[in-house]
């Protein structure tokens, strides 16, 4: 796919891994809808890249609001080409302690969101026949389990079969979807999570250079699920 003029949709767009997708994709000519709940800092963002980054200041759990802006911003004359299914959250701590509410809102944005963000758009994307992509942000947590990490693990084994399902699905609709599971990024995740940053992490601009050739590739060829890891994560 050409990335110029493309509609995108990213999750998760004011820090992180999101916001270094939103900015490789503005320079790859894009127009980007960058969604998350802090509206300075996607302002800031926007600030930064100019008109072809159009922050979007809500909470993706929040069905009704998600869904309003949804209608509102695109119709079947409008249809986004290009999902990053990337908002995450993960809190680590032993199963006892792991609270109905933590678990909860690990689903309701890891999983739940996903699903109500890409089924509406998915019908829109539909509409149009032209190549369409769609990334899920997983993790390596979604191929092996760790402990203390029940809730995060479930999350991301979860959007694994989800993308593996959805993949096949959609494939004879022109529409991709890849899943990519990354090891430590050097992000704010590291911050409320509860596990150890080290000093050797992956950087999200690296990431996002990734997901920019996993969109060039050509219409016939799908990368369906990638894994990507610290070569030396024990360097210090
Ligand atoms: N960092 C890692 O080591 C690592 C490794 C593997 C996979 N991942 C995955 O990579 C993805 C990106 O993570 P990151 O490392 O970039 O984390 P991050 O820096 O903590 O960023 C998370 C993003 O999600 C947004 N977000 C959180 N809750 C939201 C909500 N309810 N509604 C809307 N937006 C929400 C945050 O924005 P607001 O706070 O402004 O809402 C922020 O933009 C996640 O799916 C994560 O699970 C991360």
């Amino acid at each position: 796919m050409k990335i110029q003029n493309k509609i995108v949709v990213i999750t998760g767009a004011s820090k992180g891994l999101g916001k270094a997708c939103a900015m490789a994709l503005v320079e790859k000519g894009a127009s980007v809808f960058g969604i998350a709940r802090n509206e300075s800092a996607l302002n800031e963002l926007q600030q930064k890249l100019g008109q072809n980054f159009t922050p979007v200041a809500l909470d993706l759990t929040d069905e009704e609001n998600l869904s309003q802006w949804i209608a509102n911003t695109f119709s079947e004359q409008k249809v986004p080409d290009i999902l990053i299914n990337n908002a995450g959250y993960g809190a680590f701590q032993k199963i006892e302690d792991v609270t109905a509410q933590e678990w909860a809102t690990m689903l309701n944005l890891n999983l739940n969101a996903t699903f109500l963000l890409t089924s509406q758009l998915v019908k829109l994307m539909k509409k149009n026949k032209s190549a369409k992509h769609i990334i899920n942000i997983g993790s390596i947590l979604g191929k092996v389990g760790r402990p203390e990490g029940t809730a995060y693990c479930t999350t991301k084994f979860g959007l694994q079969g989800f993308s593996e399902a959805l993949s096949k699905e959609l494939r004879y609709d022109q529409i991709k979807v890849t899943c990519l599971n990354p090891g430590s990024i050097a992000t704010d995740f590291f911050k409320t999570s509860g596990i150890q940053a080290h000093e050797n992490m992956l950087h999200p601009i690296d990431l996002a250079k990734t997901i920019v050739h996993i969109l060039e590739t050509p219409d016939n060829m799908l990368i369906d699920d990638l894994t990507i890891r610290p070569l030396n994560p024990k360097k210090g």
